[in-house]
């Protein structure tokens, strides 16, 4: 590969490879909500103050609050991709979820568990709760969206190391071990805080617009958690590039993937300075959330493409190009198209009646 990725591809190839990195990105976004918002929460659960009344501080209820909406949103936005890739990717993405079989399918119920667990932690009475209760329940909702997270991470190692799969079906395991798993699942996890942090902060800056400097809550825990976060995904993405095999390394500093992980590396940037801001200001400052708001944007998808050129580069994605024409001749474009514009009337609709209801309320 020796152009900037995706130049020189053909038209399908292109569009699907755009779609699905702009659908998994929407993914990630809510996901990382999700991840980091439940890990936290089993956190403080360990040692939370809880006011009078049995209520918690206001980001543990904001989180409460939104997690079982967060968690619909990521399920929903995991779909669009998870049809894209099986377009793209087809015969590797089957036959890791074949090889990897009960472990892989395990994903379904323990997705529906958490998501009862999630509104278990809505109810006010969950508060009232001993810890000897209350921090299990914790650490068992984070633990689903661990597994959930590795069952991901699992399966696209696998699915990108075809020389794994014949000694990986002969010894009937259901747990893939490469050396690649576990810095790749410190990615995720660390790279979740900051955009939790994000997503976090634009709501408590919502909620306490009226409210006094010195009475804003939330600010310093966010900056810490993003600046924390950030840091700590910057050596696991150093780490997981040294675990890679060379000729892959290689690949993401050629021309192909130097610009992207250029674009990744200024978000970073971006955001770091943005939350150092933040950090310093009295209040939930609307330009910095702003402008981390842009590098948080800049950092996933320069990521995103990132990982496809590896795996493209792994599955030998120039040979699959014919099966991506073949895909696109197969119509339904239209049929998408008035859905899609259907789809938008209704959300616009949902946001515009929310808003008015809100307005009368206040
Ligand atoms: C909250 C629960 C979930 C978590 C924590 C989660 C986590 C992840 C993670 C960590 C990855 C990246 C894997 C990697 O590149 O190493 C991923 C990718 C992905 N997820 Fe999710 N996910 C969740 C739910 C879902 C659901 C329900 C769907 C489908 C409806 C979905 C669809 C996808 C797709 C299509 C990808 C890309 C797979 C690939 O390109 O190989 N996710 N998810």
């Amino acid at each position: 590969m020796d152009t900037v990725f995706p130049f020189g591809l053909p038209g399908p190839t292109v569009l699907y490879l755009v779609l699905y990195l702009a659908t998994l990105v929407i993914h990630v976004l809510f996901m990382n909500y999700v991840l980091a918002g439940t890990g936290y929460l089993a956190a403080i659960s360990l040692f939370e103050k809880r006011l009078p009344e049995q209520e918690s501080g206001l980001v543990a209820r904001t989180l409460r609050e939104w997690l079982p909406f967060m968690l619909s949103a990521a399920i929903t936005a995991g779909i669009a991709p998870l049809l894209f890739v099986q377009i793209l990717y087809k015969k590797s993405f089957y036959t890791a979820n074949l090889l990897l079989f009960h472990r892989w399918m395990a994903i379904l119920p323990v997705l529906i568990v958490a998501f009862y667990l999630l509104y278990l932690w809505k109810a006010k009475r969950v508060l009232a709760w001993p810890r000897l209760v209350t921090v299990p329940l914790g650490i068992v909702t984070f633990g689903c969206f661990a597994f959930i997270a590795w069952s991901w991470t699992e399966n696209h190692v696998l699915s990108v190391n075809p020389g794994a799969w014949t000694a990986h079906y002969a010894a009937g395991n259901m747990i893939y071990r490469n050396r690649e798993v576990l810095p790749r699942l410190a990615v995720w996890f660390s790279g979740a805080f900051p955009t939790m942090a994000l997503l976090l902060s634009w709501q408590l800056w919502y909620l306490q617009r009226d409210v006094p400097d010195q009475e804003v809550q939330g600010r310093q825990r966010m900056s810490l958690l993003a600046l924390g976060g950030l840091c700590i995904a910057a050596l696991s993405t150093a780490l997981y590039v040294a675990s890679v095999p060379s000729e892959i390394r290689d690949v993401i500093f050629s021309r192909a993937g130097i610009v992207y992980l250029f674009l990744a590396g200024c978000g970073w940037g971006v955001q770091f300075a943005s939350w150092v801001q933040m950090k310093r200001a009295g209040r939930f400052e609307r330009i910095w959330l702003t402008t981390a708001s842009v590098g948080l944007l800049m950092t996933l998808c320069g990521t995103a493409v990132v990982r496809e050129i590896a795996r493209w580069v792994r599955l030998n994605g120039n040979e699959l190009s014919a099966w991506h024409e073949e895909a696109s001749q197969v119509g339904g474009l239209p049929l998408f198209l008035i859905f899609f514009v259907i789809n938008i009337g209704l959300i616009s609709y949902c946001i515009v009646r929310v808003r008015r209801g809100l307005v009368t309320e206040s």
